[in-house]
Formats: C-alpha cells, sequence, structure tokens
C-alpha cells in the first residue's frame, strides 16, 4: 500500500520504517529541512535501538523515502498517517497546532479519497477538528472529495519502539465507518499475525483511550514514590514492600519501580493535557492534578536530599551524574529528571560532570556551552575530581561499577541513586553513605 507519513520523530520514523519494513511504499514528510536531509543519507537523528539499520535497509530497497515537499506527500498515499508533536500548551492543554497544519496541507492538496490516521496524542474531539478543517480547505477550493479521518493512537515506548510496533500489544482503531476500520486492519495484518490484536472502537474512545493508558501508568509511578517518601519517614524499605505488594496478581510486578520521578515526552505532557481537558468541561480530576503533583515534587527528592547532605553549601561543589535520559536506551531529555537536577544544582552554584551512554549530543543540544557544566565521555570521567555521585538513569553499564575504585575517585564515598539500583547493605559495608529513595530511615531519609 502507499503510505504517506507527516512528522518524522519517534512516532512517524517509527511507524514509516515499518510499515516499509513489511513491504509497503511509504513517503515520510517533516517540516524539518535538516531532518530530512540527514534521513535522506539514511542517517538518523534520534537514538532507538534497531532503528538506523530498519531506515537504511528500507531506504535501500526503495520502500522507504522522506521529503518536506507536502503536496508529494498528500499526493502519494491512500493513507496519511500524521505523526506530528502535540506539546504542551502554556495552560497545559495539548497544543494542536502542527496536527491542524497536516490537516489544512492534506485539504488543500488532495483530489482522491484519502484516510487520515490520527497518530499523536490528541484530546477527544480532535478528529472532528480534523473533520472540520479538511472540509473547510475542500470548500475553499470548491472541490468534494471523499476522506475519513481515524484514531490509531501510538503506544510503543521509546527504547524498545522497533519491537512495540512489529509485535504490538494492541492496536486501536477508532473510526465511524466500517469499511475504514477493515482497510486498516488489512494495512496492519503483518503485524497482527499471532493473534487478534486489533480493537475497532469509536474514535472519541480511541482518543481518549490514549490518555488513559498514559495516564494509568503515570499513577502506578506516582503512587509509588508516594509511598516511597512514606517509608524514608518510617524507617521501611520500599523496595521490599514492592515486592511483597507485587506477589498479588492483581497489583503485579509492571511498573511500580519508585525513583526520581517521571519524565519523557509523554507522561509528563499527556497528564496535564488530560487534567485541562477535565477541566475545560468543568470536571475536577483530583487524581491526575495529584498524580502531577507528586512527580513534580520527587523530581525534586535528590536535590533536597543533596541539599541536606551538604548543609545547603552547594556553591562550587562538583557532582558527577550518571544518566541524562529519562530513561535507559533513549537519546530523549524531554521533562527527563536529570534536567530538573542538574538545573536546581547549577542555580546553586555546584559544578557538574554528566555522563549518558547516548544523550550527550542533545544535553549539549539544550544546554549549550556552559563553564559549570562539563559533558564527559565516560563514566570514569565523570567521577574524576567529583564530591559524589548521582545516579539518574538506570542504564545497564551503571549497575555494577567498581565500587572501591568509585570509593578512591570521590572526594566523599557518597552515591545518590534515584533509581534504586545499588544494594545498600553492600554499599554501607563498603564505606559508602548511600541515599536512595524510599529505602528508609537508617539510610538516609
Ligand atoms: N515519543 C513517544 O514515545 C510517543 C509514544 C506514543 C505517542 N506519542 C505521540 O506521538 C506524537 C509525536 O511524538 P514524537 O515523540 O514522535 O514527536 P517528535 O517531536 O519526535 O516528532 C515530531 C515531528 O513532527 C514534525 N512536524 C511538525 N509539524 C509538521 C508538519 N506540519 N508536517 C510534517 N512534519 C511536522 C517535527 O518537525 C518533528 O520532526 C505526539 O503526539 C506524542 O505524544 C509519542
Amino acid at each position: 500500500m502507499n503510505i504517506t507519513i507527516f512528522g518524522s520523530g519517534y512516532v512517524g520514523l517509527v511507524t514509516g520504517a515499518c510499515l516499509a519494513e513489511v513491504g509497503n511504499e511509504v513517503l515520510c514528510v517533516d517540516i524539518d529541512a535538516e531532518k530530512i536531509a540527514l534521513l535522506q543519507e539514511g542517517r538518523i537523528p534520534i537514538f532507538e535501538p534497531g532503528l538506523a539499520d530498519l531506515v537504511a535497509d528500507n531506504l535501500r530497497a526503495g520502500r522507504l523515502d522522506f521529503t518536506t515537499d507536502v503536496a508529494r506527500g498528500v499526493a502519494h498515499g491512500l493513507f496519511q498517517f500524521i505523526a506530528v508533536g502535540t506539546p504542551p500548551d502554556e495552560d497545559g492543554s495539548a497544543d494542536l497546532q502542527y496536527v491542524l497544519d497536516v490537516a489544512r496541507s492534506i485539504g488543500q492538496q488532495m483530489s482522491d479519497y484519502r484516510i487520515i490516521v490520527n497518530k499523536s496524542t490528541v484530546p477527544v474531539g480532535t478528529a472532528d477538528k480534523v473533520s472540520a478543517v479538511v472540509h473547510d480547505e475542500l470548500a475553499r477550493r470548491s472541490k468534494s472529495v471523499e476522506f475519513d479521518v481515524v484514531s490509531n493512537p501510538e503506544f510503543l515506548k521509546e527504547g524498545a519502539a522497533v519491537d512495540d510496533f512489529m509485535k504490538p500489544d494492541r492496536i486501536i482503531i477508532g473510526t465511524d465507518n466500517p469499511r475504514t476500520t477493515e482497510l486498516l486492519r488489512a494495512l496492519y495484518t503483518p503485524f497482527n499475525r499471532s493473534r487478534e490484536r486489533v480493537t475497532a472502537m469509536d474514535i472519541r474512545s480511541a482518543e481518549l483511550t490514549k490518555y488513559a493508558a498514559n495516564a494509568m501508568l503515570a499513577t502506578k509511578i506516582s503512587f509509588m514514590n508516594e509511598l516511597a517518601n512514606l517509608a524514608d519517614r518510617l524507617g521501611a524499605d520500599i523496595e521490599q514492600v514492592r515486592i511483597g505488594i507485587g506477589f498479588d496478581p492483581r497489583i503485579g510486578y509492571h511498573f511500580i519501580y519508585p525513583g526520581c520521578g517521571y519524565g519523557g515526552s509523554c507522561f509528563p505532557k499527556d497528564v496535564k493535557a488530560l487534567e485541562r481537558t477535565a477541566r475545560d468541561i468543568g470536571y475536577d480530576a483530583e487524581l491526575l492534578r495529584a498524580v502531577e503533583n507528586v512527580n513534580n515534587r520527587q523530581k525534586n527528592l535528590l536535590f533536597e536530599k543533596i541539599t541536606r547532605h551538604f548543609d545547603g553549601a552547594l556553591q562550587d561543589r562538583v557532582f558527577a551524574l550518571w544518566g541524562l535520559a529519562f530513561k535507559p536506551n533513549t537519546d530523549d531529555m524531554r521533562d527527563a529528571p536529570s534536567r530538573a537536577l542538574l538545573e536546581a544544582l547549577l542555580a546553586a552554584g555546584a559544578q557538574v560532570q554528566a555522563y549518558d551512554p547516548e544523550a550527550l549530543d542533545e544535553a549539549r543540544r539544550i544546554y549549550g556551552k556552559q563553564a559549570a557544566l562539563r559533558l564527559c565521555e565516560s563514566p570514569d570521567t565523570a567521577l574524576k575530581g567529583a564530591d559524589v555521585l548521582v545516579v539518574l538513569t538506570e542504564w545497564n553499564e551503571f549497575r555494577s561499577p567498581d565500587f572501591q575504585r568509585l570509593k578512591t575517585t570521590l572526594k566523599q564515598p557518597v552515591i545518590f541513586d534515584g533509581r534504586n539500583i545499588y544494594n545498600p547493605g553492600l554499599l554501607q559495608e563498603a564505606g559508602f553513605d548511600y541515599y536512595a529513595v524510599g529505602r528508609g530511615k537508617s539510610l538516609h531519609p
């Protein structure tokens, strides 16, 4: 099938590459000319495991192409996927300008039947807005062309995006036209082999499903963080509690890790946007507000622990930071907890030596050159001359360091662990002061 994808970011690029991999003719359109030039050379601007090879292979095979030419994009695909960003507006609502820009372009250019498939995460009612914009543009040109708008939210996880797309746990198709459902079902057949994963529903429910999923996951994290803060004050160990509650199959072990807060391009903005949607219709979404507040507080937790440890004297102290990405296996730093800590340390006059296996370029792009921030090419370089170590992302390479060497390199044998990846007993034995999240009074609340 011929497919056009607007937006070549984490979602658009993965969608395009995977749909090309199974034999479709995919054209990806983006307004970022630099990005498109890079992609045309078979290079990708983000780190996502497996994606670079997939893009290069399909480009070479002639099934995948990239352009900034909107008219070419609209002419190419029966399916017009929208996978552009929906960042938070000032009031927390999802900013729909990019989605509606694409809708406008489609309406301005289309001359045959098109299925407009919205993959961006958008508030309930957006499909109606997309329809209205396309209708307006057609009316302006005095054209009558049929089209359908479908909500097909994306559930991929950064860091495992290619796998998630190739073997999705669900494919949600929100449409009011059964013929469109069948066409999309056909499109997704290669990803739907072992068992039926397609769930067709009405458009509004599909739009809400995406927010519901992310809000539920964010709620799990904030719940565990709330409990971790209680455990800290009560002299309990949240890691024991986590194991204790996970036995219950109604709770389970997935996604109940306490830590220094959730980040990334989805949870923070989606919880906010859903809360904003609720407010706009006169409903006070108390739980969602609490989820967000707990997370904001949690992102400040390590800074509070650090400030307390140093009695507020942070000026000119040197902090080694391991991990900048919001989670392992990505270079994405959008709303990452590392940013809250890094910025608080710099504002307090401290110096930061940060290392991340994949996000250094992204950090360079965000923070530019700053005398107090050194981006280091290895974990060891970040430690040299540092007072203490702070761990912010649970990359595998941080999980089992040589603690004896660490102890002799750091000026003080102190570790702040925002991801609870170390064994407190072992670290105490090795002579470290170990600050974790929710691991009990004996270990520095
Ligand atoms: N990143 C994720 O893990 C993830 C997962 C599921 C859903 N989503 C949702 O998918 C959407 C896209 O997220 P992302 O992380 O891929 O965003 P992104 O910021 O990585 O990429 C968006 C791309 O869209 C391009 N763009 C903007 N306006 C355009 C236009 N008019 N025409 C063509 N291209 C245009 C931008 O230049 C950019 O390259 C968001 O709504 C997000 O919430 C993201």
